[in-house]
């Protein structure tokens, strides 16, 4: 039996469900792909949502991912992106966050598989870094765990996406991962957020996947910021037995162009 992983992305939710980023009001584009989740994967074993929930760090970002996701809450983890408060994070979905206090992160298994989460989020700073802290704690967690195949979860890519904006402001320390890696081939593959568009590469032997957002989507390749016209999306990756696929689903058209 095929198990599915729903990865979401970068909602940048807003204050009050009615408001707009950029033109876009981010809380009806996640409404939208809610629904399509509800009608076609509402059985989905996990979601994970990895990082940029709220735009500016409110806390109804997170009580409106409380709300919206209501019934599929207790099948959601989470870690945080550049744009998130972890402590409001960890305040308002207490039960989907472990510990009280550090690093936003999971580790979980599904189906004989492990996934883990890690926070890449840097307090003041639009880029990401691994800390000497979750380094370690990642090191750990490979090696308790080797005998499984093993997915990673980040919110800062930690490899270019041939976008010169977007790669001033990806994960700094991606080597200190790559090494960490090197010591752990049940890893097959690292799902990221925060460049708001497909994309797929390698860091080292393992495939690095980036997922369009839920909300506003950015050109590929451009040199500053430009948005794109594709519809939200989120990502599915599917485990069966010792295989993984993935792809992306989008909405069926852009309904709230970026302006
Ligand atoms: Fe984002
Ligand atoms: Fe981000």
């Amino acid at each position: 039996m095929t198990t599915q992983i729903l990865q979401l992305s970068d909602f940048h939710l807003l204050k009050n469900r009615a408001d707009e980023l950029r033109g876009v009001p981010t809380a009806d584009c996640l409404m939208d792909l809610l629904t399509l989740v509800r009608t076609n994967y509402s059985a989905a074993d996990l979601f994970v949502f990895t990082g940029d929930i709220a735009a500016y760090g409110d806390v109804e970002a997170y009580q409106q991912t409380r709300e919206l996701f209501a019934d599929l809450l207790p099948r959601c983890v989470m870690i945080p992106g550049n744009h998130d408060d972890s402590d409001l994070m960890r305040e308002v979905l207490p039960e989907r966050i472990a510990g009280s206090s550090g690093p936003v992160t999971f580790a979980c298994d599904v189906a004989g598989w492990r996934m883990i989460g890690l926070d890449s989020h840097v307090a003041g700073a639009v880029h990401g870094e691994l800390s000497g802290e979750q380094i370690a704690w990642l090191a750990d967690e490979l090696s308790q765990h080797a005998d499984q195949p093993t997915l990673l979860f980040m919110h800062h890519p930690p490899i270019s996406v041939a976008s010169v904006w977007l790669d001033r402001i990806m994960l700094r320390n991606a080597n200190e991962l790559a090494e960490v890696l090197h010591a752990a081939p049940q890893v097959r593959g690292i799902f990221c957020g925060h460049v708001h568009q497909e994309f797929s590469g390698m860091l080292s032997a393992i495939p690095v996947h980036t997922t369009p957002a839920t909300a506003i989507q950015f050109s590929p390749h451009t040199e500053e910021l430009e948005f794109d016209h594709l519809p939200p999306g989120f990502r599915v990756i599917e485990l069966d037995g010792d295989a993984m696929h993935t792809h992306i689903v989008r909405l069926p058209e852009l309904k709230y162009p970026a302006t």
